[in-house]
């Protein structure tokens, strides 16, 4: 037995592959049975000369995601999905499938989240998934290459890190407890007796907020580092982020493929130094005119765009009726992608007025949205780091900037082509008395804080961290507009199963 990725190794030999049928059609004394084995596509061909009157038959009767094992000479074809075909002299029905739900016609977000169980077999779905799989593998090799050890961090907690808005709270033995929302503090304490550190977790947000970044349970990687400035913060973020961006540049040409995704950002993010600039100077740059004329552009563009496709579409319908069968399905295709492309179209047309407002009317001080990471993020090739935020809306935990007391020594990173937020980190504060007042004035439960308080009477250092969202990370580096997407099985506001 053999597996679709590994033909290449077996040109021309006789081979068993194991898998379902994603996809089957049939002509005169043949059967092409598109079989998927979790590594690959390959095109199997069943030809009633080569194969048992049985065997025939029964290839003829394999539905979509029917079980089979089939055994055949690899053919090299270039023409053919991954580069190899099948020509099979036998075959084993597992199961035949009963009629899938999941057919290639258009199915409604709504119903495929439903099925995600299944839908996860899909092809885009399995590439994302793929994908996500090296992200992961690569952090974890960044991080070690680095010199720092991975350490798992509580999910039961007594106490917030991020604000008490968003806890989930749960029953421990009659004691109140919370969902992590963040491994950091933890990670602090192991960054004391370790000195470089990273946490590998669920983490829990009880988010009320439907929107594309949001899920309710996330995955962080969180390194914590003693003896780290700000500055050195940023520079590991940066190669972390250079590492991880290669290894999927490497790895996964035919996925990238298959999600349609555009690498000249990517390639840029992976070469090129990231822009960095204060949270200051980014206010500045969304109130500009600059910003405002980039959005009346985009509106103009969005809107001839539109026109284009619009009229492309009256002429392809009026050639349908006409069409032979194979342009007709192409027409089909294509009517698909324009619907969709308008309704990106339209939502965008809704957005930018908004976008235009939000972004001149910005204050000094607030936090952005993401409509203004948006914006931000769009006026740059690569990935941007935003640094020095408005102490007053960041965490607790966060130094102060020596130099400006109203600033804390903050550090965002936000994805370029619109992602926004990917990294949220900081230099911690050191001082006893320091976090002490913050944890008052956020109001906080001090005891709650003891252990961490410690932390800053016993050998207390400069140190930083910062967290990285794994599915945010997924989703930008896949080109994935929604989150959902990025993890098997999603946990977001309304949506619990399955
Ligand atoms: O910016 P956040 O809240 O930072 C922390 O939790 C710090 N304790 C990290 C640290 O310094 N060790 O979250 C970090 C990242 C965000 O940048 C984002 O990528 C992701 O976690 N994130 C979410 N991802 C999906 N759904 C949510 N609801 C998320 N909230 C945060
Ligand atoms: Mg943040």
């Amino acid at each position: 037995m053999t597996t679709i990725n590994k033909l290449s190794n077996h040109e021309d030999e006789i081979v068993t592959l194991k898998g379902w049928i994603y996809n089957s059609r049939s002509s005169k004394g043949l059967h092409f049975l598109e079989l998927r084995d979790g590594t690959g596509l390959c095109q199997c061909i069943v030809s009633e000369e080569e194969v048992s009157e049985d065997v025939f038959e029964a290839a003829g009767t394999l539905k979509q995601e029917s079980s089979l094992s089939i055994t055949g000479k690899v053919i090299k074809d270039e023409r053919s999905v991954g580069g190899y075909e099948l020509h099979a002299t036998d075959l084993k029905v597992y199961q035949v499938a009963e009629n899938y739900p999941i057919t290639p016609k258009d199915h409604g977000v709504e119903f495929l989240m439903e099925n995600r169980h299944l839908w996860l077999r899909s092809q885009r779905q399995w590439a994302a998934m793929q994908v996500r799989n090296t992200i992961i593998f690569s952090i974890h090799q960044f991080f070690q290459e680095e010199g720092f050890i991975q350490m798992d961090a509580p999910i039961f907690t007594g106490n917030a890190a991020e604000g008490t808005t968003t806890l989930f709270e749960t029953d421990y033995f009659d004691e109140k407890a919370y969902l992590t929302q963040s491994g950091q503090l933890y990670a602090e304490a192991m960054a004391m007796a370790h000195g470089k550190v990273y946490t590998f977790g669920p983490t829990f947000r009880a988010e009320k907020s439907k929107t594309r970044r949001h899920l309710t349970e996330f995955w962080m990687i969180e390194p914590e580092m003693a003896f780290y400035d700000l500055d050195m913060n940023m520079e590991l973020a940066e190669k972390m982020l250079k590492f991880i961006i290669k290894s999927v540049l490497e790895k996964h040409e035919s996925e990238l493929d298959i999600l349609e995704r555009d690498r000249s950002f990517l390639k840029k993010a992976a070469s090129e130094p990231f822009k960095k600039i204060s949270y200051t100077e980014a206010v500045e740059q969304l109130k500009s005119d600059s910003t405002a004329d980039m959005l009346d552009q985009m509106e103009k563009d969005r809107e001839s765009e539109k026109k284009e496709i619009k009229q492309e579409l009256e002429e392809i319908k009026k050639e349908h009726g006409s069409a032979k069968k194979w342009r007709k399905a192409q027409i089909d295709e294509r009517i698909k992608e324009i619907h969709s492309r308008i309704d990106q179209i339209d939502e965008d047309l809704r957005n930018i007025p908004v976008w235009k407002e939000s972004a001149a009317n910005f204050e000094w001080g607030n936090d952005f949205g993401g409509s203004d990471e948006t914006i931000l993020t769009m006026q740059y090739d690569t990935p941007v780091m935003v640094h020095r935020y408005p102490a007053a809306v960041k965490a607790f935990y966060m130094k102060r900037d020596p130099e400006d007391d109203k600033l804390a020594l903050a550090l965002d990173v936000l994805a370029p082509e619109g992602y926004g937020e990917i990294i949220g980190g900081s230099e911690r504060e050191d001082s006893l008395d320091v976090l002490l007042e913050r944890i008052e004035a956020h109001d906080l439960p001090k005891e709650a804080f003891d252990w961490y308080l410690d932390l800053r009477k016993y050998g207390s250092v400069p140190h930083s961290g910062y967290g990285l969202g794994l599915e945010r990370t997924v989703s930008w580096i896949c080109g994935l507009t929604h989150v959902r997407e990025t993890i098997p099985f999603p946990r977001m506001l309304g949506r619990l199963r399955p």
